[in-house]
């Protein structure tokens, strides 16, 4: 029976090259002790030479070898180390790798003694390297360096099971049938019983099937099939249920096991459009860089999961892209639980490199199919260097290779340029044609200049066309979301595109040649930290009102930020039907979505035109009302009052004479109306209504002043001894009286983590634009982590416990 055993704890690390000494001895002395993921350099948040992480370093560790390792396959398995490595055991060269964004085995079996200790030696070369793709080029991203994935120490006899490659031919059909390629190496010929046993979540057996095969020498799989199947629930969007599947061979006294989870799922992508279980689904979604502040890719599970969280559910998105690489397997394994479909994509950024580079390529992408085949969520491999130049030879290989390893799967593959040769099965290209105009994506044939329509999927848009902080002035921070509500609207609109994954989730560090000149692409709809931007709302107001309310106003709620000033008009995102305002306690008005420029939205914008209490103490006749509001509406969102055009100004003035109202008052009023500037200050209640019921309110003021500072962890309980150590984000909020974000606020914190904690990058930072967060992470210890964040004026604690699992 295979013995695997997690080897994350206590490596030595040391940022320079191995030496002949080092790879020998088990002397760990000038060695920093480090636990992985690890990221070979604490980066700064921004502002840092790329080129520091940009080395070679050495991680050693001793492991000892069991006894019962004799006569057995020692193998040490590598999530992902970046760039490219070198493994020693004992002394002798046991394994090379490039490439760092897929997993590799590399075996001890001829440099160990079982009952003894061995002595390894990761060298890692972190340079970007033009040989190994992405390199090359310049990327738009960093690459970062380490050991930033797990490792383990598998055991092994050498009959046993490499992988499951699960299957279901006709998911829709009453009866189904799992079609289980048991993959298995053997020393020698021999006869093995088969066993593959099919359960529910639970454990609960649904069905299994037992064969003997004559295995041959050497790795190959040998199919196995359970038919038959009876109420197997789908995997879908809103129930994404897995099932596990078990593999056991017997010969000769030994017994190997191996597991994976499936779920039954019909994905197709047609002329259609894109189905699931014969549902037709617009797809609409983000695409992801795994990277983190000062970490770099060096996240351990938890972290990694919530992102997949973050992106479905607060986000609401049904598909993410993984752009541009494989991403982290738990980043995967909670979009399978969570019902969050993906695109999953080979690494690369427009740059091809010669054959050597090509070759890598393909090895890279067969290494994501082998790893991520059983996936439910993957409903498209990304063939194709992203943004790349045609290449005929090269993508008709990465094409033929795919479809050959994964017959279930479609391909796709992302570029920029237009009428590019179509080798894929779905047409996956960047539409970056919005720029704030009318005209959102091209027609789908101008961009494949085909004379026929074929799946065409939309996989970014935005992005650097409008780059935005989350503490930037409120009218980019709204165009930035009315930007990506038009992009979702036009991909949930438009009959010749299945749908549009937009740039991005989050900001990103990047090279020098990108981005706002300090090493970020602000193209995220959330910040670094996973905190939202009002774009995020665009995404979050578009979900089902089933899943939570959503109510965002998404202004400073102050007359003085707006050009010309005024506080109105401005949006909130929701998803309730409409809203009702309240000034000061009097009643404004309701108002409604705007069906009318996001006609296929869910959850359109609604625009909160004006602040005219319905009663204004003003006798007008009821068609007088009306028309004076429409009229106040249309200055207010055209220019407001400062822009009134003589005319105007008379048709207002005539209003004032008909009634006989004195001119002041009337103005004052007209001026409350528009937002009033130098006016009493406004306290606006927000009420989100459901047909007949207010399900949610939300409060803005002008009356603001600090209350201080909050501090919130995403999880409050971690497990110290996993297979690796745990970590949450914790987030800092500066609030104001109302609670609410100060989105100018930079004020500095300092954190101290005291208990079984520690943070992972600065412990001191400003709390830029109102909110910021930071990671903390175990120790190996259970206990209580305490984490105190102070602030200028107050202090926010925050408890977290470490517990055994
Ligand atoms: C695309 C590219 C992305 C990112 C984006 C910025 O061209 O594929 O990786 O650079 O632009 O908008």
């Amino acid at each position: 029976m295979k013995e695997i055993r997690p080897l994350n704890f206590n490596w030595g690390y040391r940022p320079s090259c191995a030496d002949e000494q080092c790879l020998r001895d088990g002397n760990c002395d000038g060695f920093e002790v480090v636990d992985l993921p690890h990221t070979n350099k604490v980066l700064a948040y921004n502002y840092f030479d790329e080129k520091e992480y940009q080395f070679v370093s050495c991680y050693k560790k001793n492991i000892d070898i069991p006894v019962q390792a004799q006569n057995k396959e020692v193998v040490l398995l590598f999530e992902g180390v970046m760039v490219s490595c070198k493994v020693w055991c004992n002394g002798s060269l046991v394994g090379e790798h490039r490439g760092g964004y897929t997993p590799f085995s590399v075996s001890l079996t001829q440099a160990v003694t079982p009952g003894e200790s061995a002595v390894i030696v990761v060298e890692v070369d972190s340079t970007e390297q033009p040989d190994v793709p992405p390199f090359g080029g310049v990327v738009d991203y960093l690459t970062y360096g380490g050991i930033y994935r797990e490792v383990q120490l598998c055991i092994t006899d050498s009959l046993q099971i490499q992988r499951l490659w699960v299957s279901c031919p006709a998911p829709l059909a009453a009866e189904k049938e799992l079609l289980c390629d048991v993959e298995i190496t053997a020393a020698h010929v021999q006869e093995v019983a088969v066993q593959v046993q099919l359960l529910c979540a639970n454990g609960d057996e649904v069905a299994t099937q037992t064969m003997l095969v004559c295995v041959q020498e050497g790795t190959a799989r040998y199919p196995v099939c359970l038919k038959g199947l009876q109420n197997i629930a789908l995997w879908g969007l809103d129930t994404p249920v897995l099932y596990h599947i078990v593999a056991t061979i017997t010969s000769e006294g030994v017994v190997d096991t191996c597991e994976t989870r499936f779920g039954f799922r019909k994905a197709v992508f047609t002329n259609d459009g894109f189905f699931l279980n014969d549902e037709c689904v617009k797809l609409v979604g983000l695409n992801r860089h795994q990277s983190y502040p000062y970490v770099g890719y060096a996240m351990p599970e938890r972290p990694q999961r919530k992102d997949a969280i973050i992106i479905k559910e607060e986000l609401a998105c049904n598909i993410v892209r993984t752009s541009h690489y494989p991403q982290s397997k738990h980043f995967l394994d909670a979009c399978d639980e969570l019902g969050l479909l993906v695109m999953e994509e080979l690494p690369g950024w427009q740059h091809i490199g010669g054959e050597a580079w090509k070759n890598q390529a393909v090895i890279d992408m067969q290494d994501m199919i082998v790893r991520d085949f059983n996936r439910p969520s993957i409903i498209l491999w990304g063939v194709r260097i992203n943004e790349s130049q045609d290449d005929h030879d090269f993508y008709a290989k990465t094409n033929e290779v795919a479809r050959a390893m994964d017959p279930t799967r479609q391909t796709g593959g992302t570029r920029y340029i237009q009428r590019s040769e179509f080798l894929e099965d779905v047409y996956t290209y960047n539409d970056f044609t919005h720029n704030g105009g009318a005209c959102v994506f091209r027609p789908q044939q101008e961009s494949t200049g085909l004379d026929h329509f074929v799946p065409t999927l939309v996989t970014e848009s935005n992005g650097h066309m409008y780059p935005t902080k989350r503490f930037d002035q409120e009218a980019r921070s709204v165009e930035h979301a009315l930007r990506h509500l038009r992009v979702i609207n036009e991909a949930m609109g438009r009959e010749d595109i299945v749908g549009g994954i937009s740039w991005c989730a989050f900001d990103y560090n990047t090279h020098a040649s990108f981005g706002s000149g300090d090493k970020i692409c602000y193209h995220g709809v959330c910040d670094m930290f996973r905190n939202p931007k009002y774009a995020g709302y665009s995404y979050a107001a578009q979900r089902d009102c089933a899943k939570g309310w959503v109510l965002e106003p998404i202004t400073v709620a102050s007359r003085g930020e707006q050009d010309g000033g005024g506080g109105v008009p401005f949006y909130v995102l929701t998803n309730c039907d409409y809203i009702k305002v309240y000034k000061n306690g009097a009643f404004v008005d309701a108002f409604y979505p705007d069906k009318k420029s996001f006609a296929h939205l869910p959850h359109p914008p609604i625009q909160v035109s004006h602040l005219m209490e319905d009663d204004m103490g003003l006798a007008f006749s009821p068609e007088d009302k009306i028309a004076f509001k429409e009229f106040m509406v249309g200055v207010i969102t055209q220019g407001g009052l400062i822009a009134m055009k003589p005319e105007q100004i008379g048709y207002l003035m005539s209003f004032a004479q008909r009634y006989e109202l004195p001119i002041k008052e009337f103005i004052g009023k007209v001026i409350r109306s528009a937002g009033g500037w130098g006016e009493q200050e406004n306290e606006l209640v927000i009420e989100g209504w459901c047909e007949d019921s207010c399900c949610i309110t939300h409060t803005i003021s002008e009356k603001k002043f600090a209350a201080g500072i909050t501090a919130e962890a995403d999880d409050t309980v971690l497990i110290c001894n996993g297979d690796t150590y745990d970590a949450t984000r914790i987030t800092v909020r500066a609030v104001d009286n109302l609670n609410h974000i100060m989105p100018f606020t930079h004020e500095c914190v300092e954190v101290v983590v005291d208990g079984e904690g520690a943070l992972m990058g600065p412990n001191k930072f400003p709390v830029c634009g109102g909110v910021i967060s930071f990671w903390v992470r175990t120790t190996g210890k259970a206990g209580v982590i305490n984490v105190t964040v102070n602030g200028m004026q107050s202090s926010a604690v925050c408890a977290i416990t470490a517990v055994e699992k």
